[in-house]
């Protein structure tokens, strides 16, 4: 079908007084609810569409930007623009629901976290999401802690609790950090629904549209997507090998930002850790320009070889640093248990901010974590997965050696989940990804751990959640996957890729 014969300007009522982007986006939603324009059909370039209707680029942008906010399309970036799943005809007209939703991201990253918690396609490999493998949840522990003590325990611990969190594992956990050398009594504990929501609840109370917030690139997709929720600016501080202190020395003076939030170790997605030297550079530079520091911390616990360096927290001498740790990488993220540690102040203002959005994290899951924390069941779960996360990125790093190395980079992380990979050819990590759906392999391509759009070439595999054979079979359809695009590559004598930058 060619669409531009369906759209043009003779269709549109001359005597109509409404806007002319909200006219052209009415007449293309009506051939989309006639089904004249089908679920999937790609609707002409924002150029042509201008061109089709007389009009200038920037109405045809907005009539296209008025029909995604209705769900009748969507964009795909660097693609183009799409009709969305078709409205139930049959179905009496009813609420509009998405013209009444406030305004909210319908960017390319928008849903990228809900994608990757979903189950992939039957026979697709997923590297995608960063969980651990459901084989090793400790769930006998669990079930053998839930049978025994649950005819023993109080009623009213099921009832409403603090918000803070349940007491018993306030205190585990604050023994826990104490243990690492991370001075915390239960006061400077928050329990959290996860961590992420630990980020939502500090960009609630700290953040107001147009402050500054530094981040590192790339980094964590559910921290930039939070932040920029919130309308923060973002001052982006490179990742590669070496942080720079002198460059975000720039950035608290130019800009006064509002907080750094960093993953030091092992970071997510380069696997990247901040060395000791480093880190007490960093508070010192932050001690002196009273910058809260948000430390991400959910990895130092899987560790492969060395343990890391302790945690920023551990060496903050003027109460500035925010620290968030979970259990959903080292037991399992249904738990859906996260803790933040700061100042009584700073918890204070956390807890009542959090009363809107659930009261407090759910008793069950707190009661069991904390039996399993104070019954001692943590330290030994930690060497066996470790243990077994260790052969899985070194059977990963031997096999990605062997079948893809002439065509990507990658370095070995010294623990965590994640290979940060780079490919050597004239493609783009989301053309990369599209190539390997054919051969029922995904991953997390690059270009969602910035903040602005790149055209990157990196892409991140998770290692942990896949037995060592699966793994193998997945770095496989990888080198299959490259094989590939070189072959087409030569074919058509040129790249069947252009490198063209998305605007
Ligand atoms: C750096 C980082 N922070 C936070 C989270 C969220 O963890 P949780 O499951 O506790 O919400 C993740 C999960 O991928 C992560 O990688």
């Amino acid at each position: 079908m060619n669409i531009s014969n369906c759209l043009n300007r003779a269709e549109l009522d001359t005597l109509d007084k409404k806007p002319i982007y909200l006219q052209i986006a009415s007449l293309i939603a009506v051939k989309i609810q006639k089904q004249i324009l089908p679920p999937g059909t790609k609707l002409p370039p924002e150029r042509e569409l201008a061109g089709l209707f007389a009009v200038s680029r920037t109405t045809a942008i907005n009539a296209y930007r008025k029909l995604e906010q209705q769900g009748l399309v969507w964009t795909k970036v660097g693609s183009g623009t799409y009709v969305a799943q078709a409205p139930d005809v049959e179905s009496p007209p009813g609420v509009p629901w998405p013209q009444l939703f406030t305004a909210y991201p319908q960017n390319r990253l928008a849903s990228i976290l809900r994608d990757m918690v979903s189950t992939p396609a039957p026979g697709t490999i997923s590297l995608a999401a960063g969980m651990p493998d459901p084989a090793l949840y400790p769930l006998e522990t669990f079930t053998g802690l839930f049978n025994r003590n649950i005819g023993r325990t109080a009623p009213a611990d099921f009832g409403h609790i603090p918000i803070e969190g349940y007491s018993p594992l306030r205190r585990a956990v604050a023994a826990m950090l104490n243990e690492k050398g991370i001075p915390a009594s239960p006061e400077n504990i928050l329990i959290l629904s996860g961590s992420q929501q630990g980020l939502y609840l500090v960009s609630k109370v700290l953040l107001e549209p147009g402050d500054y917030v530094v981040m590192e690139t790339p980094t964590f997709i559910g921290a930039i997507q939070v932040f920029q929720d919130a309308g923060a600016r973002v001052l982006s501080l490179p990742c590669p090998e070496k942080l720079s202190l002198g460059l975000l020395e720039d950035f608290l003076i130019r800009h006064r930002p509002k907080l750094l939030y960093i993953i030091p170790t092992y970071q997510n997605p380069t696997g990247r850790v901040l060395p000791e030297q480093d880190r007490r550079d960093l508070i010192e530079l932050a001690k002196r320009h009273r910058l809260v520091i948000v430390e991400d911390d959910p990895y130092s616990d899987l560790f492969y070889g060395q343990q890391p360096p302790r945690a920023l927290k551990a060496l903050d001498s003027y109460e500035g640093v925010v620290y968030l740790g979970t259990f959903s990488k080292i037991l399992f993220p249904g738990l859906r248990i996260g803790y933040l540690a700061g100042p009584p102040v700073l918890i204070n203002r956390l807890a009542l901010e959090k009363q809107f959005i659930d009261l407090h994290s759910n008793n069950m899951a707190q009661w069991l974590l904390a039996m399993f924390l104070n019954e001692g069941y943590l330290a030994p779960h930690l060497a066996k997965v470790r243990g077994e996360y260790k052969k899985r990125r070194d059977r990963m790093a031997k096999a990605l050696q062997r079948w893809c190395a002439n065509d990507i980079e990658f370095a070995v992380p010294e623990g965590g989940f994640y290979f940060w990979c780079k490919s050597k050819q004239a493609v783009t990590s989301r053309q990369l990804l599209q190539e390997a759906a054919n051969n029922r392999i995904s991953f997390v391509p690059g270009d969602a751990f910035h903040t602005v759009p790149t055209l990157d070439k990196e892409f991140r595999l998770c290692f942990a959640a896949h037995d060592e054979a699966v793994l193998l079979d997945s770095v496989q359809r990888l080198a299959k996957t490259l094989a590939q695009i070189t072959k087409k590559n030569k074919e058509n004598g040129s790249p069947p890729y252009s490198v063209r930058p998305i605007i």
